[in-house]
């Protein structure tokens, strides 16, 4: 088996990401120095993935405070917070992004007045926590969801929510290797994820990497797979889930929903407690992020639509608690319909 996946190094000085623009066809790292490049880094999609895009964005304020290039200490603080905003401002829908940097700010609040060594000190610890408890999370996620494979399991998944997509292990893809570990046959269909690939680039990838058995399908396949009973249970990631347990998740989710429901198969999510948004009750209220219509129209610099078309690229949608047949968390799996049970996830 290949060397764990490490979506993300912290190097003292630098954080450096898994370029995942190049895979599958290069391995190379791409170095962030300030929180601007990470920022850019996040926005250009060199990293991404909720909970990756969160440890990112942490490691990206550390790296403000540790600059020595202040005149002032007000500079100083002045930076720190343009960084914040900097770095919030650079996808919209994932709330990890958010989630990481409130963490972040209440470990800055608590040492705003010492001298900015102490402050740098202070959030780098607090940027390698995240990335380690999201490693955590992620496995106690994959022991939660392994419960849930028969042993012989086709799981079709979409997007990539593996080891890129977080600190290590991922939310969906950790509940595939978690049941391998556990030594149940499992394989993986991989859905491709128009319009970025993230399932033909990465998922794929990722699997082959493991050398767990995967079939790469374009997204319009799902239906005819399920309808001759070649899937046995769906297992997605999500972007934010809202107070009422809808879930954001990228652009293709929702008809797989649909289909799973349409053919009696289960439909879960997996994810983290910092991808639930309980001050957002329901999804009509996430933001879903627009993006290039370039990326529809063409990929890595080739066009193959026409010049004039008009284009559409919603990188997310929501599919309703109703269709979703379990939560897998780090504290358990949960009916999103439940309220008490979502509550109950955030007891103690
Ligand atoms: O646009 P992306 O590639 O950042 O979208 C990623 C997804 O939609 C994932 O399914 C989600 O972030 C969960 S990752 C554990």
């Amino acid at each position: 088996m290949a060397g764990r996946i490490e979506t993300l190094r912290w190097a003292g000085d630098r954080l450096e990401l898994i370029d995942q623009r190049l895979l599958p066809q290069r391995v190379e790292y791409y170095a962030c120095e300030t929180a601007a490049e990470v920022a850019a880094a996040i926005r250009d999609m060199v990293v991404r993935g909720a909970p990756a895009i969160g440890c990112a964005a942490a490691y990206g304020v550390a790296l403000e405070t540790g600059r020595p290039t202040f005149g002032s200490i007000g500079e100083f603080h002045a930076a720190v917070e343009a960084a914040i905003a900097e770095l919030g401002a650079s996808r919209p829908t994932a709330v990890n992004l958010f989630w990481a940097l409130d963490r972040m700010r209440r470990a800055y609040d608590e040492v705003r007045s010492e001298p900015p060594e102490r402050i740098a000190t202070r959030l780098v610890a607090e940027a390698v926590a995240i990335q380690r408890e999201d490693l955590d999370v992620n496995h106690a996620i994959g022991r939660h969801g392994a419960a849930l494979v028969p042993d012989g399991a086709r799981i079709m998944t979409h997007c990539n929510a593996g080891a890129l997509a977080t600190a290590g292990h991922g939310t969906a893809l950790g509940v595939v290797r978690s049941a391998r570990d556990q030594g149940k046959r499992v394989a993986v269909i991989a859905n491709e994820t128009r319009p970025f690939l993230q399932g033909a680039r990465l998922t794929a990838w990722e699997m082959v990497q493991e050398e767990i058995p995967v079939t790469l399908v374009t997204d319009g396949m799902a239906g005819h797979l399920m309808q001759r009973g070649q899937v046995d249970l769906i297992v997605v990631g999500a972007d934010r889930i809202a107070a009422n347990g809808d879930v954001a998740n990228k652009i293709g989710t929702y008809p797989l929903a649909v289909l799973a429901a349409r053919h009696g198969l289960p439909f879960y999510v997996a994810a983290p407690l910092s991808t639930i948004d309980r001050d957002v009750p329901d999804g009509a209220a996430i933001p879903i992020e627009e993006r290039d219509g370039a990326e529809v129209t063409g990929f890595r610099g080739e066009r193959w639509a026409p010049e004039g078309v008009a284009v559409a690229n919603p990188a997310f949608d929501v599919t309703p608690a109703a269709l979703v047949t379990g939560l897998i968390t780090e504290r358990g799996v949960v009916a999103p319909l439940d309220p008490d049970g979502l509550r109950r996830l955030f007891v103690g």
